[in-house]
């Protein structure tokens, strides 16, 4: 089997972020979402992976990932020249995938347990299709699944303005070669794009073999802010302590706390679960619960406690804790030094900043 990732789409729910980055590059616990998605298709047995990429970002998510063998995959790139939707991917991916059975997988999307089985039943099965759904109370921002008894998926409808189902379809999905015929058939809908329910619901309709795998551990489509943080918290929990920099005697490390190589804690309290990226420095600072700071940051004279902040951040003499915020990359928070008490900002388009 082989595997395709979307990597490609806006990201406008996750601005500032996006514009000068992929928002399947956002750090989750100090990993990039799309790393997660590859280390699952590693672990079930597919090296030989398709990446869909924009032109706009692609640049990034290439000199993230490589060739894949840092993953043990071989990584095959494929540009899409607009977010024109899921089924245009698979469309654009079918001189990559050839005939063969393959996992496709939303870049932006995130679960617990992998998906080893999964695609273990497909590979030795008589699936034409295997979909992956999660039950929610309210579903209605998914594309969500009708099922016939516990398995057989008959209807998929995007987005539902009224309740058809509890379960939603996740971003990740299994299928043999009779997609194409779906995916070349299919029109547009209403938002523009070549949709993934669509193409589900025509093998459904020509009575193919169209099966569902409902979800135990959790899952999350990290497209917007309070996902980012609720999945770091959720990976955090998972973490248990390493310590590979330096902690001095001044220093403490209370509960489950990682810090990555080259990382120096002085004279501060970091408090897990949390993890400090490789050469960040900690100094006269509390780090608190559900923090990951990632790599080359400094955080002095601050206190910081669930949040997430990228890589070559400084935070700095700042007179407030920080709290559930996501910072980006080369920031700068500091203090303002003068008589009256001013905010001096260069804040990015679509910032959100709460002050005191
Ligand atoms: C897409 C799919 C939807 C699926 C979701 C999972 O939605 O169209 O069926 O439930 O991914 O993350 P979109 O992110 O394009 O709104």
């Amino acid at each position: 089997m082989k595997g395709l990732i979307l990597s490609g789409g806006k990201g406008t729910r996750l601005r500032p972020f996006t514009y000068t980055g992929a928002k399947q590059l956002v750090p989750v616990a100090n990993k990039p979402v799309l790393f997660y998605a590859i280390e699952d298709l590693v672990e079930a047995g597919i090296a030989e992976i398709g990446i869909v990429i924009s032109p706009e970002t692609g640049d990034h998510v290439q000199a993230a990932v490589g060739d894949g063998a840092a993953f043990g995959a071989r990584v095959t790139y494929i540009v899409q020249d607009e977010p024109r939707g899921i089924a245009h991917g698979i469309r654009i991916a079918h001189d990559f995938l050839r005939d063969d059975k393959f996992v496709l997988f939303l870049g932006d999307n995130f679960i617990r347990d992998g998906i080893v089985p999964q695609v273990a039943a497909f590979r030795d099965g008589t699936m034409n299709a295997q979909i992956i759904l999660y039950e929610m109370p309210d579903p209605s921002a998914m594309g969500v699944a009708v099922l016939d008894g516990d398995t057989r998926v008959i209807q998929l409808v995007e987005k539902p303005k009224q309740f058809i189902s509890p379960y939603a379809v996740i971003g990740i999905y299994m299928f043999d070669a009779r997609v194409f015929d779906a995916v070349d058939a299919i029109k547009p809908s209403a938002r523009g794009e070549l949709e993934i329910t669509d193409t589900i619901q025509y093998l459904i309709d020509r009575g193919l073999n169209v099966r569902a795998h409902l979800l135990k551990g959790w899952w999350i489509d990290t497209g917007k802010m309070s996902d980012i943080l609720e999945a770091n918290r959720l990976v955090l929990d998972t973490f248990e302590s390493r310590n590979e920099g330096q902690v001095d005697a001044a220093s403490q490390l209370e509960g489950r706390v990682v810090i990555e190589a080259g990382a120096a804690i002085v004279n501060s309290t970091v408090r897990g679960p949390a993890i400090i990226g490789k050469n960040t420095r900690i100094e006269n600072a509390f780090v608190g619960p559900y923090t990951s700071i990632h790599h080359d940051c400094l955080i002095q004279n601050c206190e910081i406690e669930h949040s997430v902040v990228l890589e070559h951040t400084r935070i700095v003499d700042t007179p407030a804790r920080i709290a559930d915020s996501l910072i980006g990359r080369n920031a700068e928070i500091t203090r303002s030094v003068g008589n009256t008490k001013t905010l001096k900002l260069v804040v990015g388009d679509y910032s959100k900043l709460g002050i005191l």
